[in-house]
């Protein structure tokens, strides 16, 4: 059945949107709810502080099956598309997804992009290939990045046990001050955190992934924050600043909307090279428990995502009650040189 495929400019193709994408994840996922209408509603503006974004959906006689998402970057990596691609599940094998993907292939070339990079689920062990991997291989993608995704049952972890574990590791580390916020950083940490949050492109493990280091400025951290605000979120901070200079050596942070609070994110992770080994990930991995519990008492669940070959990381999420759920795998597909300039037959331009 032919598919039309058409850009989302207004709220209810938005609807629409969310309603293939969500029952996708519902069946592609354990446990990883959508992400709520309300939030990306921001995406119609075609453009985010870090991306140009484009919306597409894809609608035969029977109604909406398909819907992806490009997001390109604008300060660095100028050559790739993040694409999410989402088939309804009762319209599956047909020969949409193959649909979709020519034409975010066609988008991509047109934004002059020769790289798309897309993630996939698979389950954490063996059984028959998962839709999402399968089509990927089909489509001439290789598996570039493995992580594994976590969860955490908030509400089975005990606040002393929290506060226990955080007391400790701070009594551990003296040399450091702890810092916390919830959407707003303090006056004067925007420049160390742009530094911080360009070293996860850097210090975190990519694998094969091709992935160029992020450009952060202040200006860049300071209009992220607003972003998140602007959206609906709110970002849940601990940092570590060193007591003799005063500049941050770690921190993170958990995202969680506003319009389904129970669910958090857990955003960046990072303690500079130097100031490793003093257990600094753990003391700002509980500490921001805590205010994250604090700050929003409705957070039921913390979701994680951690690569294969970041041991360090994946220990102190142990530590922290995490448990391993699903397996998720960027794939990354270069295009050609001097593909066709011209849409897919039945694609707009
Ligand atoms: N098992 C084995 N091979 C598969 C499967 C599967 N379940 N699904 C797709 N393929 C392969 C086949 O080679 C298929 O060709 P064939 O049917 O002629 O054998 C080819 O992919 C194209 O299949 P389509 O019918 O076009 O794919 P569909 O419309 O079913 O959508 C999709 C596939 C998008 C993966 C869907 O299952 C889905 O929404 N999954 C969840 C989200 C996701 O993983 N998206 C993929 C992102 S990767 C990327 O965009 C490059």
């Amino acid at each position: 059945m032919a598919l039309t495929v058409s850009r989302v400019t207004v709220e209810p193709q938005l609807r629409q949107w969310h309603a293939v994408s969500a029952a996708a994840g519902d069946a592609d996922h354990i446990g990883l709810p959508a992400d709520p209408l309300q939030d990306l509603l921001p995406l119609l503006t075609g453009r985010t502080t870090g991306h140009l974004v484009e919306v597409w959906l894809g609608t035969t006689r029977d109604g909406p099956v398909a819907a992806t998402l490009l997001r390109m970057p604008v300060h660095d990596n100028l050559a790739v598309v993040s694409l999410s691609l989402y088939v309804h599940p009762r319209a599956r094998r047909a020969g949409h997804g193959r649909a979709m993907r020519a034409h975010a292939i066609y988008r991509a070339r047109h934004h002059g992009r020769s790289r798309i990079v897309a993630e996939v689920t698979a389950p954490l062990g063996d059984g028959p290939e998962a839709p999402g991997p399968a089509f990927a291989r089909a489509a001439g993608a290789r598996p570039v990045l493995s992580e594994v995704r976590r969860v955490l049952d908030l509400t089975a972890v005990g606040e002393d046990r929290l506060a226990g574990m955080r007391d400790a590791a701070a009594a551990a580390a003296p040399g450091y001050r702890l810092l916390q916020w919830v959407d707003r950083a303090p006056a004067g940490l925007h420049a160390d955190l742009a530094r911080l949050a360009a070293r996860m492109t850097t210090d975190v493990p990519m694998q094969e992934l091709d992935w160029e280091p992020e450009v952060w400025t202040a200006e860049r951290y300071a209009a992220t924050e607003a972003e998140t605000r602007d959206r609906g979120r709110r970002r849940v901070v601990s940092a570590v600043q060193d007591r003799s200079t005063g500049r941050l050596a770690g921190y993170t942070d958990i995202g969680v909307s506003l319009f389904r609070p129970q669910v958090a994110y857990q955003w960046d992770t990072i303690v500079l090279p130097e100031h490793r080994g003093h257990g600094l990930g753990l003391l700002l991995k509980f500490a921001n428990l805590q205010l994250l519990r604090q700050e929003i008492p409705a957070a039921e669940v913390v979701h994680t995502w951690n690569a294969d070959d970041n041991p360090h990381m994946v220990r102190i999420n142990d530590a922290v009650g995490f448990r391993p759920v699903e397996r998720h795998l960027e794939e990354q597909l270069d295009l050609p040189a001097g593909g066709p300039a011209a849409p897919p037959p039945g694609v707009p331009r």
